[in-house]
């Protein structure tokens, strides 16, 4: 029923003949989460979190952020006992056997390829208001989907075939240019901060929790503190980028759990200061339907050139975080080819460029079609979906591997597994059952046909079940 385990030895042993060099330290490693995970959950979704719960986005931003921690420490431990490609799909299958590794493996193909595309409907937000702030006006039909009265979201189409071109010419993100990245990033925040705190009213601030704590259902839509949270999670993913560094971390037992949490407390902080300032210094209905919430507060505080650097800041540096999640769904619908649950022929790598160019073409083109038609919020509450399922099963992969095999050596060793495990699972189903029910049910149909698909397919053409039919 769960079909065959990868061996945890032969995974753990695949990737220790070349090691990397040990060049990282916890500052780098908070740059590094910094850097991934700092995109449009915070530019562009406090606008839609404040939405749902009111100013009480402030506190959803501190429990997404706090199940992230959790999970984020599940993640390290996992990362550095098996440092092999697919993240939690390969960890699943390694701990809970191919059947679940497949539905963790299909989750995170929807995950990374509708955070693409959400970051891209967040990009052309602020690219479209900033070219119409300064006068320009732009065909309406072309800046928007069906959903909102248009034909196509063009910029966040042209966006995403960009990043994937890139992707295609074997353009991964330079250390450099993440640390440019970052400042840029953390610079147009505070200087968001800075201009529009001194407006706060706390007027604004009540009532604090307009829609109550738990997500329920008030006029068609969920609303409330964890409904909130269940969007603004998207905020905090990418800290995977931390993870996978362990092996280059000097002292990775110390380094990576001060660079995971540490990032997380550094974003969580920021994301809490940027969200009281933007509902303190509007209305909170105001900002609900913005595509580009922080450059309307700044305008509607008169203080346009600040609306125009935040604009630019945010149109510089989106985009790479679209290439670091193109990258990871390319990844991990590479090793799932790979390993026998997909074509395998997809997972031909170019000779020239080192890049799976179908599977990249593939996924970029649908990417930039979900992009161009869909609404932000849906796009990326089944993305939040599909990390949550993820999340959840690396909760779970950590406990079974430390009570299956307590002995193997770990790198890094997360602190109280148990607690942080089942947090992590606790955490994350909450976070789960707060998205709304449509949502739910769309995440279910995407793993019902890719059940179908595997059992089809995959189920009889994996590698580890034709090593089983061969020793029969
Ligand atoms: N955490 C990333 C963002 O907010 C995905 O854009």
């Amino acid at each position: 029923m769960l079909g065959p385990r990868k061996s945890i030895e032969k995974l753990a042993q695949r990737e220790s003949g070349h090691s990397l060099a040990k060049t990282l330290s916890w500052p780098h490693l908070i740059a590094l989460g910094v850097g991934a995970i700092v995109g449009t959950g915070i530019y562009t979704l406090t606008g839609v979190g404040a939405e749902r719960a009111g100013p009480a986005v402030i506190l959803a931003f501190a429990i997404a952020g706090a199940v992230c921690a959790c999970a984020a420490l599940a993640y390290a431990e996992m990362a550095t006992l098996i440092p092999a490609a697919g993240s939690a799909y390969t960890f699943s299958y390694a701990a809970m056997g191919e059947t679940i590794a497949w539905v963790v493996g299909w989750s995170l193909i929807l995950e990374y390829s509708l955070a693409c595309s959400t970051v891209a409907v967040g990009w052309s937000g602020y690219l479209v208001g900033w070219i119409e702030s300064a006068g320009v006006h732009l065909p309406a039909m072309l800046l928007v989907g069906p959903h909102g009265g248009g034909i196509v979201n063009l910029p966040a189409v042209l966006v995403a075939l960009a990043v994937m071109g890139l992707l295609i010419a074997g353009t991964r993100e330079s250390a450099t240019l993440n640390i440019i990245l970052v400042i840029i990033k953390l610079v147009a925040l505070s200087i968001f901060v800075a201009m529009a705190l001194p407006a706060f009213q706390s007027g604004n601030l009540e009532p604090f929790m307009p829609y109550g704590f738990a997500s329920t259902e008030i006029g068609g839509e969920k609303r409330g503190v964890m409904a909130a949270a269940a969007i603004v999670f998207f905020a905090f993913y990418g800290f995977d980028a931390v993870a996978t560094s362990a092996e280059e971390a000097k002292n990775p037992g110390r380094d990576l759990t001060i660079g995971i949490v540490g990032s997380m407390v550094v974003c969580t902080v920021i994301y809490m200061a940027v969200a009281i300032t933007a509902v303190g210094a509007l209305p909170f209905l105001q900002l609900a339907n913005s595509p580009e919430p922080l450059a309307l507060v700044l305008r509607e505080l008169h203080q346009p050139l600040a609306a125009h650097l935040i604009a630019l800041a945010a149109i510089i540096a989106l985009p790479s975080v679209i290439l670091v999640m193109m990258y990871g769904q390319s990844r991990v619908f590479f090793v799932m080819a790979r390993d026998g649950l997909l074509p395998r022929s997809l997972a031909r790598i170019s000779p020239r460029t080192g890049a799976p160019t179908r599977i990249t073409l593939m996924t970029g083109a649908s990417i930039a079609v979900v992009a161009g038609i869909f609404r932000l919020d849906e796009i990326a509450e089944l993305a939040n979906a599909g990390t949550l399922i993820a999340f959840i099963s690396v909760g779970a992969c950590l406990m079974i591997l430390r009570r299956r095999s307590p002995d193997l050596p770990r790198l890094f060793r997360c602190p109280k597994p148990y607690v942080v495990g089942t947090l992590t699972i606790l955490g994350c189903a909450y976070l789960l059952f707060s998205l709304p029910e449509t949502t739910l049910i769309r995440f279910g149909a995407w793993n019902v046909i890719g059940l179908l698909i595997y059992s089809l397919y995959g189920r009889s053409r994996s590698d580890e079940a034709q090593a089983i039919a061969r020793t029969v």
